[in-house]
């Protein structure tokens, strides 16, 4: 409840897409519904877009005409996965996803792994604690700008060019964004993550933006990585990192092994944050649509869960994203988890699990 007494009410656009990506965001939205319930102080208002590779094939095209305005009106956008064996990725990416990201200039890619309660790490010497790190990937431009070309195609001197963008503008703006979120963190401790030897142009500009920027930032302690030895240190050494800023390709694989040495990809959520709150930001899990477990149950819905949870934290309503946070982490410490993280619980016993927590937090909270 606001101060005035008035029940806060978000708006929230949920697409679950392809795959597994129906059957997290309807658990997330199971889970959501319960905690808002529970809390009482405000009010979730869902409304599905059924935009799919389904649509795709039916239609010809992912987003109908008009479709951004429509999905605009919305606080949020609470998004699942899209890909599908018979459509080409860079066309189900392309029309969906980055058709969203890219025009809602959701320019910060945000992305928190840490090692769940009850879960192991298949690094040896990293437990609960230890791997707990926030990257931060540029989201709007880099090696995913869709500049580039083919030329003589079929034939064999066939040529084809991808061409990486890195503009002084962009890369200030993700910058600030990973030292502010560094310095909201309680290590301050941010690593700049470039390929700066062997591309001099692009990772170079990177290198100076990041160091102009640090001089705004004298709380935050900063340091540089080359994306190759950044594995070897996320791998042999990963206490020693805490933020991390890198570029659109590189963050997208740099996550991907975090989420992996933190158990899983089935627990790593993103936010697709237009920082400037014009545009409805779009909170997803990292992984995809998961085809070789489509309808058997088994998807691990914690990364959805995570990812509905920063989407209520950046809409203001931080404490009930906490308890939600409380009650996903008891239920791993219970050892329900998914088999991905070596359990034999399936998606809805997992999410009984976490609404059952949520109740007992709650029951306690009213207890106080
Ligand atoms: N943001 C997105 O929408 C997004 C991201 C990545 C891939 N994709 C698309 O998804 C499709 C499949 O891609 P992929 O196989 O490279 O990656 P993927 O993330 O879908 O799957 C990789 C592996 O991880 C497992 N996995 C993924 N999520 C899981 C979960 N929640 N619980 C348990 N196991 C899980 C899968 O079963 C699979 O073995 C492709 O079409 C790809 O383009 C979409």
């Amino acid at each position: 409840m606001s101060p005035s007494g008035v029940l806060h009410s978000h708006s929230i656009a949920t697409m679950g897409a392809d795959g597994i990506g129906p059957e997290v965001v309807d658990a997330s939205v199971r889970v959501l519904q319960t905690l808002a319930q529970l809390d009482g102080s405000f009010h979730l208002d869902f409304h599905n877009f059924d935009w799919s590779s389904r649509t795709y094939k039916k239609t010809g095209s992912y987003i109908p005409q008009g479709g951004l305005d429509e999905l605009r009106k919305h606080d949020a956008i609470l998004f699942g996965a899209v890909g599908a064996p018979d459509v080409p990725d860079h066309i189900s990416l392309w029309g969906l996803r980055l058709a969203i990201c890219q025009p809602f200039q959701q320019y910060a890619n945000v992305r928190p792994t840490k090692i769940f309660r009850g879960t192991k790490s298949p690094l040896r010497q990293a437990n609960h604690g230890d791997l707990d790190w926030l990257i931060v990937r540029e989201n709007s431009e880099g090696e995913y700008a869709g500049q580039g070309g083919r030329s003589h195609r079929g034939q064999p001197w066939e040529t084809a060019t991808e061409v990486a963008i890195f503009s002084r503008h962009a890369v200030d703006r993700i910058m600030r964004f990973a030292f502010q979120s560094a310095r909201t963190r309680p290590r301050k401790l941010l690593t700049v993550v470039t390929k700066s030897n062997a591309q001099r142009n692009g990772m170079v500009l990177w290198d100076e933006v990041a160091a102009e920027v640090a001089k705004d930032f004298p709380d935050v302690k900063w340091d540089k990585m080359l994306v190759d030895a950044m594995t070897c240190r996320m791998v042999l050494n990963p206490k020693s990192l805490d933020t991390i800023v890198a570029t659109n390709l590189h963050a997208d694989i740099l996550s991907d092994l975090a989420a992996a040495l933190a158990g899983s990809i089935g627990i790593a959520p993103t936010s697709n944050l237009d920082p400037t709150r014009q545009f409805p930001s779009m909170f997803e899990p990292i992984h995809g649509s998961a085809f070789d477990i489509t309808g058997k149950g088994v998807a691990n819905p914690v990364a959805t869960f995570w990812t509905a949870a920063e989407m209520l934290t950046w809409l203001g309503e931080e404490r009930a994203a906490k308890k939600m946070m409380d009650a996903v982490e008891a239920v791993t410490e219970r050892g329900i988890t998914t088999p991905d993280l070596g359990g034999s619980a399936g998606t809805k016993e997992v999410t009984d699990a976490v609404c059952e927590e949520l109740e007992k937090i709650y029951r306690q909270h009213s207890r106080k």
